[in-house]
């Protein structure tokens, strides 16, 4: 049997413990990739990846690895994201797989998403190769991490492969051990075709690209697929598999790995999760799916250009090809005109897809502040979610409102804790208990309202613990709270765009530094501008900001050209970004303030 001498497995990893790296080794040791073709951190192929050093989407690769034993075996390496944004993308990668090697940095040990990633492969089943890295760090440890792992994960650290991505250690053992200890596939060649879709990208020549694994039978061009959630049936037009790049071959057999093209015209007939079998004599149970990715943070994105509002929208739909948790709809504000709402999996997903909006599709994008979605219970008896607190009914309708939660876990040194501790108070958290996971380390775990980690927790969390904390969360459904809108007027009128929703006990204190904030962030012009923050029709603070009297040029007037030129670009590029509301300009930066409030 073929699957015999066939491997899939991903790398789970913390964020930057080097799985990326790592995943850049095998790829080189089995010649995959000739050293000098070699990129650094070729999978991850997207130029904002490589310029954050993060892995957002997933890559697959097929390594061909002759073993110590004589025997060539077919490796499929699926690389995965370590950030909390895309567990989702993890799950699934793991339903195309039998094993994960985990990687766990040799000086800071096992984090936060060390433990969810490992919790996520462990429900799967799969065959955990546990690897020790960085080891050529001065302050690696691996003697210490690799107690770690045995009492946090509970794995068996003992054949724990001690390595350096960055210098190549141990790469060898890596891939030997995952072929000695990940079993081989164990599905049906005989049977009728049977394979999970676990991702998809648009290509402009070749349409949709299915990422599938093959577990029975086997997949051919000319092969009629039927997709079993929707019943759609396609023409197979070719398969193929990353190698790493796209590589088109005959078949794909039980077991194995790649990608298929069929006349498949939107990525909605071929969703990710679905299962593919055959037309005819097809099977009718679905392959086991993997956890559904839910947004759980909305925010509107607008056109500065209201032209650009139809290219904004084509624009969204490519990336939603690729990108199954991203979601949008139109909508529309009486102060930015034409928009998108849009959900997303977390701040970090919402910030990428601003990202390549502009710079893949060349929009200038106002972005509101992201919101949570809230369930409102009207006094009429009627329920509903609102995740723009500009739709908001009116308090005298509203019976009660409940908020998201999320179970947080962080991870910290033992003399951070009152810091901790600090913070998760002042975002509403309750204490759950406290576990210790290691010598010197505790695990606190909250539960905390998902819109106050919306507002700078993380960033506010890495800066108090000097970036030694880590932090995961899962979402914990919903709890009543005494929740308020906060609007915002300019000159007197609301500008739906800056309103959010917070709890009453900090809209005082929140209100006052918002329009303190907006008085900063907003400039000068020829005329007043008054600011307030009101719930309902009740001020509770307001700030002015005074007319403006000179011109940014004649203030400079006589000095060095260069000097002058400069402060017209700034200028300029400040208007970029600026939306006209009533007669007054307003920087992007004032519709994100709202989220550095404390
Ligand atoms: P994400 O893809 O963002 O989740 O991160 P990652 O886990 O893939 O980490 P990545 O491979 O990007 O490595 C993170 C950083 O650690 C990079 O600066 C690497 O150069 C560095 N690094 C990786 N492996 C080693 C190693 O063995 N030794 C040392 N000293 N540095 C390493």
């Amino acid at each position: 049997d073929h699957q015999q001498f066939i491997r899939n497995f991903c790398i789970i990893a913390h964020i930057d413990h080097g799985k990326s790296t790592l995943a850049d080794r095998l790829l080189e040791f089995t010649g995959t990739v000739q050293h000098r073709h070699m990129q650094e951190q070729l999978l991850d192929s997207m130029d904002i990846e490589r310029e954050r050093g993060i892995t957002i989407k997933m890559a697959s690769v097929r390594l061909s690895y002759k073993a110590l034993d004589g025997v060539t075996y077919q490796l499929n390496l699926i690389d995965t994201p370590g950030h909390v944004d895309f567990t989702y993308e993890v799950s699934r990668s793991l339903a195309a797989c039998e094993g994960a090697v985990l990687v766990v940095d040799a000086a800071q040990g096992v984090e936060a998403q060390t433990l969810a990633n490992v919790n996520l492969a462990m429900s799967s089943n799969l065959e955990i190769v546990p690897v020790i890295n960085k080891i050529d760090l001065p302050a690696a440890d691996p003697d210490r991490v690799a107690e770690e792992i045995e009492e946090v994960l509970a794995i068996d650290a003992t054949e724990a492969i001690r390595a350096s991505a960055k210098m190549g250690i141990g790469t060898e053992e890596i891939l030997e051990s995952v072929v000695r200890r990940v079993p081989p596939p164990s599905g049906d060649v005989n049977a009728p075709l049977r394979a999970l879709v676990y991702d998809s990208h648009f290509d402009a020549y070749l349409g949709v690209v299915a990422y599938i694994r093959v577990v029975d039978g086997e997949i051919t061009g000319g092969t009629q697929i039927k997709m079993l959630a929707t019943g759609k049936v396609f023409d197979v037009t070719g398969v193929g598999v990353f190698a790493p790049r796209m590589k088109s071959i005959d078949k794909l057999r039980a077991g194995e790995v790649g990608y298929m093209t069929a006349s498949v015209k939107t990525v909605g007939d071929c969703n990710v999760g679905d299962t593919v079998t055959l037309a005819h004599g097809g099977s009718s149970q679905p392959l086991a799916g993997y956890r559904q990715a839910l947004p759980v943070v909305f925010c509107g994105l607008y056109p500065v250009d209201s032209n650009q509002y139809q290219d904004l929208k084509e624009a969204l739909g490519r990336l939603q090809l690729n990108d199954a948790a991203l979601t949008f709809e139109p909508e529309s504000s009486a102060a930015l005109g034409f928009g998108y709402r849009c959900g997303f999996l977390g701040l970090l997903h919402l910030d990428i897809i601003q990202e390549r909006l502009e710079r893949e599709f060349n929009l200038v994008l106002i972005a509101t502040a992201p919101s949570v979605i809230y369930k409102v219970h009207l006094t009429s008896g009627e329920t509903i979610e609102v995740d723009n607190p500009a739709n908001l009914p009116p308090a005298t309708q509203i019976a009660g409102m409940d908020e998201p939660m999320v179970a947080a876990s962080v991870i910290i040194p033992s003399s951070y804790v009152g810091t901790v501790m600090d913070l998760a108070r002042e975002r509403r958290g309750v204490y759950v208990r406290t576990d210790y996971p290691a010598r010197d380390r505790v695990m606190i775990h909250y539960k905390l309202p998902m819109n106050e980690i919306l507002m700078d927790f993380f960033d506010q969390l890495k800066s108090r613990t000097k970036g030694y904390a880590s932090f995961d969360y899962d979402q914990a459904g919903y709890e009543p709270s005494n929740l308020v809108k906060l609007d915002i007027n300019i000159n007197g009128d609301p500008v739906d765009a800056l309103s959010f929703i917070t709890h009453k006990e900090k809209a005082y204190g929140r209100g006052r530094q918002l329009v303190e904030k907006l008085k900063a962030i907003i400039p000068r012009q020829q005329f007043e501008i008054r600011l307030q923050a009101a719930i309902g029709a009740k001020v509770i603070a307001s700030e002015n900001i005074s007319a403006l009297r000179k011109n940014v040029i004649a203030k400079c007037y006589g000095g060095d050209i260069s000097r002058k030129r400069k402060l017209l670009e700034k200028q300029k590029e400040g208007k970029k970004r600026m939306k006209s509301i009533g007669s007054v300009e307003i920087p992007q930066e004032a519709f994100m303030s709202v989220l550095k409030l404390g």
